[in-house]
C-alpha cells in the first residue's frame, strides 16, 4: 500500500453496531499499526446510545483487542489510536444530531490543526435508514457540493432488494452525493485472493491465451459455508442467499474471471469491463427459470460432529419460510470469448465444507495418444479464494513404472507457505482505498444495477410461483440432489474437493 498523508476523518454512522466493532475499527487500527493511516487522522462514531468519548474509546479498545487480526495490541499504539477517536450520540432522524456532529467535527479537526480533510461517511446502518441520514447530511451542510472531491460516502449492501429498489436507492444517494463520491463496499473485492484473479490472469503471459472457449470446457464458482444464519435470521429470511451472496460476491467473481483485459488498471476501465460481463449474461428464459435453477433450504443435520437445527427452526425465521439457503444455476456469457461455455454457480449455507473457489475446467487434449492408459483427467485450474488460499493446477503425469499410467498431479501455490505475512483483512484495504479516493474495488452504480437485473427474474419467478419447490437438504451435505443433477445433466460434476482438507 502506498503512503498518502492527506489528513482524513472517518465518521461511522452505526457506531455501536457489530460491523463497527468486529470489522471497521479493528481494520482502522491495523492500518494505523502498519503506518498506513495519515498522521492526522480522526474517527468519529455516531449512534443513538448515550456514551461519552471515554466510554466509546473503552468499547473500541475492547473491540480491537477481541477482533483485530494482530491479536492483543500494543498498548501505546492503541492509546494513540483511541486518543483520535470521538463519539456523538443522537438519533439519526433528529436534526440536532447533525448540528452536534458538525460542532464535533469542527472541534476535532481544528484541534488536530486540519482544515478540509478527506472525510468519509461510513453508513454501517440498515439501508432503511440511509435516506434520513443522507438528507440530514445535506441539510446540515456536511456534504457541500463544491467539496465533492474530499467528501465521500461508503455504503454497505444490500443495495436494494431487487432491480427497482436498487435504482431507487441509487437515486436517493445521488440527491446528496455524486457517483464519484459513492463507495459501495463488497468485501469480496477487498480479499487478496480476489484481487489476485486479475493479476494472475493478466500479469502472466501463459494463461490469457487459454482463457477462452477454445480451451475452457466450463467454469464452476462455489461459495460454500458451513455457517448458518448466525443470529441474523430476521435479515436473512427477507434476503435469501441469492440476494445475500450471489447478487454481489459471486457475480463479482464471475466478472473478474470473465472480463476482458481493461485498457488501464483504473476504476473506470476495470469497472467498464466488469459491466460488460454482466451485460453479456444471457437472460433467463421461461424454460431456464422453470428447470435450470435450484433453490434449496437446509434441514437439521451434523456439521463437524455437532447437531445443528433446520433453517426454519432458526431464531427469527418464519417456521414456514421458503427462503433460499442454497442456490445453483447455469449461465452463459454471450460474447466471443465465452460463447457456449457454461458457468455453473452455487452458493449455500450449512454445507459440508467451507470453500470459496473458482474451478476452471479445461477441455481434454484433442487426441488420445496413450491408448493403454485410463483417459487422463482434463486439466483443472483451481483459484482457491478461501480457506487455504492458493492456486492449484491439475495436470496429468506418467506414474513411474513400465506401463503408461497417467495420474492427476497438482502444481500448487499456497499463500500460507509462500508468503510469510498473512493477507490483510478485506476491510483494511477497502477503507484505505476509500480514504485515498480509489474506487476500483468498489461497485459502481451500473454494476449494481446490472447485477440486480441478473437475479431479479429469478426472484420474481419464485414470487409469482409459490409452488416452485424449495428442495430440502440436510445440513452438512453438499446441498440438494437437484443441485447435483443440474450439472450432471450436462455430463459434468461439481468439484467438491477442498485443498488442505483430508
Ligand atoms: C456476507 C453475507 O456478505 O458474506 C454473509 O451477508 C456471509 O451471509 C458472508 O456469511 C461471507 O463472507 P466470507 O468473507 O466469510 O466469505
Amino acid at each position: 500500500m502506498t503512503q498518502h498523508d492527506t489528513p482524513a476523518t472517518v465518521v461511522i454512522f452505526g457506531a455501536s453496531g457489530d460491523l463497527t466493532k468486529r470489522k471497521l475499527v479493528p481494520a482502522l487500527f491495523m492500518l494505523k499499526r502498519e503506518g498506513h493511516l495519515p498522521s492526522r487522522f480522526s474517527l468519529v462514531g455516531v449512534a443513538r446510545r448515550e456514551k461519552t468519548d471515554e466510554e466509546f474509546r473503552g468499547d473500541m479498545g475492547e473491540a480491537v483487542s477481541s477482533f483485530s487480526r494482530a491479536g492483543s495490541p500494543d498498548r501505546a499504539q492503541l492509546d494513540e489510536f483511541l486518543s483520535r477517536t470521538f463519539y456523538v450520540c443522537g438519533d439519526f432522524a433528529n436534526v440536532e444530531t447533525y448540528k452536534w456532529l458538525k460542532t464535533k467535527l469542527d472541534e476535532v479537526e481544528s484541534a488536530a490543526g486540519v482544515k478540509d480533510p478527506v472525510r468519509l461517511y461510513y453508513l454501517a446502518i440498515p439501508p432503511s435508514e440511509f435516506p434520513v441520514v443522507l438528507e440530514h447530511l445535506a441539510a446540515a451542510g456536511l456534504s457541500p457540493r463544491d467539496q465533492a472531491d474530499r467528501i465521500r460516502i461508503v455504503i454497505e449492501k444490500p443495495f436494494g432488494h431487487d432491480a427497482e429498489s436498487g435504482r431507487v436507492l441509487n437515486a436517493q444517494v445521488h440527491r446528496t452525493f455524486e457517483e464519484k463520491q459513492v463507495y459501495r463496499i463488497d468485501h469480496y473485492l477487498g480479499k487478496e485472493t480476489v484481487q489476485n484473479i486479475l493479476v494472475f490472469r493478466l500479469a502472466n503471459g501463459i494463461f490469457e491465451p487459454l482463457w477462452n472457449r477454445r480451451y475452457i470446457d466450463h467454469v464452476q464458482i462455489t461459495v460454500a459455508e458451513t455457517l448458518g444464519v448466525e443470529g441474523r435470521g430476521g435479515y436473512f429470511d427477507e434476503a435469501g442467499i441469492l440476494r445475500d451472496i450471489v447478487q454481489n460476491h459471486m457475480l463479482q467473481l464471475l466478472c473478474l474471471v470473465g472480463m476482458e483485459p481493461p485498457i488501464r488498471f483504473d476504476a473506470e476501465q476495470v469497472r467498464n469491463e466488469k459491466v460488460k460481463v454482466l451485460m453479456a449474461l444471457r437472460p433467463f428464459g421461461a424454460e431456464d427459470l422453470a428447470n435450470s435453477i435450484v433453490r434449496g433450504q437446509y434441514v437439521g443435520g451434523d456439521i463437524a460432529g455437532a447437531r445443528v437445527p433446520a433453517y426454519r427452526d432458526e431464531p427469527s425465521v418464519d417456521p414456514h419460510s421458503n427462503t433460499d439457503t442454497y442456490v445453483a444455476f447455469r449461465v452463459f456469457l454471450d460474447n466471443w470469448r465465452w460463447a457456449g461455455v457454461p458457468f455453473y454457480l452455487r452458493a449455500g449455507k450449512r454445507l459440508a465444507g467451507r470453500t470459496t473457489s473458482i474451478a476452471i475446467h479445461f477441455r481434454r487434449p484433442p487426441l488420445t495418444l496413450f491408448r493403454q492408459a485410463r483417459a487422463p483427467e482434463p486439466n483443472l485450474l483451481l483459484l482457491q479464494i478461501q480457506p487455504d488460499e492458493g492456486i492449484w493446477l491439475r495436470v496429468g503425469s506418467k506414474r513411474p513404472g513400465g506401463r503408461v499410467e497417467i495420474d492427476p498431479v497438482e502444481l500448487q501455490f499456497r499463500y500460507s507457505t509462500t508468503f510469510d505475512q498473512g493477507p490483510p483483512e478485506a476491510y483494511e484495504r477497502l477503507l484505505l482505498d476509500a480514504m485515498h479516493g480509489d474506487s476500483t474495488l468498489f461497485a459502481r452504480e451500473d454494476e449494481v444495477d446490472y447485477a440486480w437485473r441478473v437475479v431479479t427474474p429469478m426472484l420474481e419467478h419464485w414470487k409469482a410461483n409459490p409452488g416452485v419447490p424449495v428442495t430440502l437438504y440436510p445440513a452438512g451435505s453438499w446441498g440438494p440432489l437437484e443441485g447435483d443433477r443440474l450439472i450432471q445433466a450436462d455430463g459434468r460434476a461439481w468439484y467438491n474437493e477442498i485443498p488442505g482438507r483430508d
